[in-house]
């Protein structure tokens, strides 16, 4: 039997990076999801399995093994995992055996948050198993603890909207604030195929800020600027505008070195396919990009992305955060 929880993945709409540096992002969860199905072993080990990265391993008394894939990627995608495991049972007081079976329709390693989506999910259904209490909040915090293994200071932006859902201001010394989103935002997300780390990019633009202060310093206003205006065009209904700062958005990103050819040529293809504005996603270097499109361009839009070597999707906003599926 045991128990299944799920999380979404999400698309930064605005304000990535610059966040790290205390300005405030604007942020969707979406209709992409990672289960976590989660169940209680005889023996002492935890035992994960990663049905669509095709990895498996088990910790057992500090030791990690690898039975299927590579051992250093396993390592990695599955430290965060067992520290969120770590942490549920320290609240019970009890260290039993488990077995985690992952699977996820969020790509991964593209900026969409499917790390902090896996980790909010073992967190979730781990509590529900062994009836630990806990509110969104707890989930929150452990799920933040996972994801600073994954990438090193990361802002808090994906383990937010992994457990509350729905879209959200965020900004590091305030944190999240839901806002209320009337406005259908259609989107295609592109995904380039390109992997990368977001803790090596986030490290990049900390050496740029600090090589070029004077430089960096305006960018960073810049970006904030966008997000505050990107929060009215919100209230209006202004898709022309909201594809504009996107646009805008980009360039910036574009001059703190985030983007990369595989970003350019997606974003290019899609604002030549007719859309709206075009901006890459998470922490760039390849990975996301999204296009924001009328309706009825959206196909269009998908096809442009496609034929510039992208794999895109439409992605819907969806306001249900980290949930039980089945227990
Ligand atoms: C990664 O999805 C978003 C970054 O802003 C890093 C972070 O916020 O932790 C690049």
């Amino acid at each position: 039997m045991g128990v299944v929880a799920s999380a979404p993945g999400k698309v930064i709409l605005f304000g990535e990076h610059f966040v790290v540096y205390g300005e405030p992002a604007i942020v969707l969860a979406i209709d992409k999801r990672a289960y976590a199905k989660v169940e209680r072993r005889d023996d002492k080990k935890l035992h994960v399995f990663s049905a669509n990265l095709n990895l498996a391993g088990s910790f057992e008394g500090g030791v990690f093994r690898i039975e299927q894939g590579d051992t250093r990627e396993a390592r990695n995608k599955f430290e965060p995992v067992k520290q969120a495991v770590d942490k549920v049972m320290e609240k019970q007081g009890e260290n039993v055996g488990l077995s985690i079976e992952i699977n996820s329709t969020v790509p991964v390693g593209s900026g969409l948050g499917s790390s902090a989506a896996v980790a909010a999910a073992v967190t979730a259904a781990t509590a529900e198993l062994l009836s630990v209490k806990m509110s969104k909040e707890d989930i929150f915090r452990i799920t933040y603890e996972a994801e600073k293994i994954v990438h090193g200071t990361p802002s808090g932006i994906d383990p937010a909207i992994a457990t509350f859902g729905g879209t959200l201001f965020f900004q590091m010394d305030t944190g999240f604030k839901s806002i209320d989103v009337k406005t259908d935002i259609p989107l295609v997300v592109g995904d380039t195929g390109v992997q990368r780390s977001t803790r090596a990019l986030v490290e990049k633009v900390r050496k740029t800020a600090e090589k070029y202060p004077q430089i960096i310093e305006p960018v960073r206003k810049a970006a904030r600027e966008v997000v505050l205006r990107v929060i009215d065009t919100l209230k209006k209904d202004d898709l022309e505008t909201l594809g504009e700062l996107m646009n805008i958005n980009h360039a910036l990103l574009y001059s703190i070195g985030v983007s990369d050819e595989s970003l350019e040529l997606l974003t290019s293809a899609a604002r030549k396919a007719g859309a709206l504005g075009a901006k890459l996603t998470g922490a760039g270097g390849g990975g996301c990009m999204i296009a924001l499109a009328k309706n009825e361009k959206l196909d269009q839009v998908m096809e442009a992305i496609q034929n510039a070597g992208g794999r895109p999707f439409i992605a819907r906003k969806t306001d249900e955060g980290v949930r039980i599926e089945q227990s």
